[in-house]
């Protein structure tokens, strides 16, 4: 058999979630057709697809069901472009490119960017609780409460909220933390957790992986705050420039840019060392943990 690719693996997976989401949001007999072309239109074509990917890989350490993983996998892809789709308004960085092209407020308007979010966010949850139903035990209400908890005040809009309450106001490094900790850190976390929760972890697996998703989670946010100072727009598909613009609190604008790097290259050491004692079945997570330092887009 041939080794294991794990940059191959990532494009496979890449493709599969790009289909899985497109059937889940079948535009379909819905009540309203620009309301699903907008949600279509954020969510299909585009983007790295990192959460989805790590559902996948985390399941691969875990023996988890292919069909499981997939509406994991979809859950919080569905959640992670809600937050951008409301990441990018007016109200908060007021961003006029995302992916490589108009975001979705400046494709359609404000108010239906706004529902095109909302809806996302119940269909998550609508497409996890399907296809978590047949989980043994409590499962399947594990894993609904742990993407409930990722995405709302003790995650994403939690650290949402720390950000805009920090534009231009200074802020120390331990409160810069727990904010990227929150605001990408805890869906990036919820991917893993999921996809391990899928299949069957021993405890100690369960921590391990949350802690290398902790780890990845931080260095993720380190990198995206590098990116926007020396990142080239056509590559990363968004502008350059928007925390320096907002004045945001960020790794770079508090601690420079070669600390930020290093930082992110330690954390990644750090999560790597959790994978120790897992074999080929972790490649890919040990692959996607270099990939978030390493990355251009
Ligand atoms: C951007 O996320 C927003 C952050 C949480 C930093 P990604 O860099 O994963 O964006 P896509 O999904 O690839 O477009
Ligand atoms: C976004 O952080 C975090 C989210 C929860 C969406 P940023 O505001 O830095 O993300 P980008 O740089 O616009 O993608
Ligand atoms: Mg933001
Ligand atoms: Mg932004
Ligand atoms: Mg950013």
């Amino acid at each position: 058999m041939a080794d294991f690719d794990p940059a191959q693996a990532l494009g496979e997976y890449q493709r599969r979630i790009e289909s899985v989401l497109d059937r889940q949001l079948a535009p379909e007999a819905t009540p309203d057709a620009r309301l699903i072309e907008a949600m279509r239109y954020a969510t299909l074509s585009g983007g790295k697809r990192l959460r989805p990917v790590l559902v996948y890989a985390a399941g691969a350490t875990t023996g988890a069901d292919d069909d499981v993983l997939d509406a994991m996998a979809a859950a919080v892809e569905m959640v992670h472009v809600y937050s951008l789709i409301h990441d990018d308004l007016p109200a908060m960085d007021d961003d006029d490119l995302r992916r490589g092209r108009p975001t979705c407020h400046k494709a359609f308007d404000e108010a239906t960017a706004i529902l095109a979010g909302d809806a996302l966010q119940a269909a998550a949850f609508d497409t996890l609780t399907a296809g978590v139903r047949h989980l043994p035990g409590t499962t399947a209400l594990d894993a609904l409460a742990e993407l409930a908890r990722a995405a709302g005040l003790y995650g994403m809009a939690g650290g949402q909220a720390i950000d805009l309450g920090a534009c231009g106001k200074p802020i120390d490094v331990a409160e810069l933390e727990r904010m990227h900790r929150l605001k990408t850190g805890a869906l990036i976390r919820a991917s893993v957790r999921l996809g391990a929760l899928a299949g069957n972890p021993t405890p100690d697996t369960l921590e391990r992986l949350t802690r290398y998703a902790e780890c990845i989670g931080l260095a993720f946010q380190i990198r995206d705050d590098v990116l926007d100072v020396e990142g080239d727009p056509e590559v990363l598909g968004k502008a350059c420039g928007a925390d320096a613009r907002l004045d945001k609190a960020t790794f770079p604008s508090l601690q420079g840019l070669e600390a930020s790097r290093e930082r992110a290259v330690a954390l990644v050491d750090e999560a790597l060392a959790e994978l120790q004692p897992f074999g080929q079945e972790a490649d890919l997570l040990r692959f996607l943990a270099r990939y978030i330092v390493d990355r251009m887009n």
